[in-house]
């Protein structure tokens, strides 16, 4: 099935559905043995944190995962893919962005989850998968969009396993 071009929604009822999303979408990087960018976009509050959670404890990670808001990002190198969570909430200028070197995290072998990329717009290459998380009656509705073939394979083996309950 096509994939591109159209958003896949689910409804996730609670925090541990947005987990769970996050952990499908760890296994699914795992399966392609390649890197990706994701977007994570919503409103303050909406789960972006609770799902790049999720991805690190779908990637194995035990330990603590925290809001990199002020750090901007935090590497979580030790898994692999190595993976690199930003949140951008706190950039004033995309161009600070490259004082971070950031060029150096995409494009490569590496995982990129980005919580408010939106601050980071002119900078941050198109994402292979964009993540919008919206409030549905007492939990969230997740839209999943591909925007490049990594992406698109992505979501297809999120699909095909059914890891998601698409
Ligand atoms: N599907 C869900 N239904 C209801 N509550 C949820 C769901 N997913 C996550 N939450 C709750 O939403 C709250 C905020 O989550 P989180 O910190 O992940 O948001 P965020 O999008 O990263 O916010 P910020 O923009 O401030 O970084 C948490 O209390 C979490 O339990
Ligand atoms: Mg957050």
């Amino acid at each position: 099935m096509a994939v591109s071009g159209r958003d896949h929604t689910l409804f996730l009822a609670d925090e541990a559905a947005t987990e769970a999303l996050g952990r499908a979408l760890a296994t699914a990087v795992r399966r392609s043995g390649k890197g990706a960018t994701v977007f994570l976009r919503g409103n303050l509050g909406m789960g972006k944190t609770t799902l790049s959670r999720g991805v690190m404890r779908g990637m194995g990670h035990e330990g603590a995962v925290k809001s990199p808001t002020y750090t901007i990002v935090e590497p979580y190198e030790h898994l692999r893919p190595e993976v690199y969570h930003f949140d951008l909430y706190r950039l004033g200028d995309p161009e600070e962005l490259e004082y971070l070197g950031i060029r150096d995290y995409f494009g490569g072998s590496s995982l990129c989850l980005i919580e408010w990329a939106e601050r980071g717009d002119g900078i941050l290459p198109v994402p292979d998968v964009q993540i919008t998380i919206e409030p549905e009656v007492d939990g969230r509705r997740a839209s999943l969009r591909s925007l490049t073939p990594t992406g698109n394979a992505l979501l297809e083996c999120l699909q095909a396993s059914r890891l998601a309950g698409f």
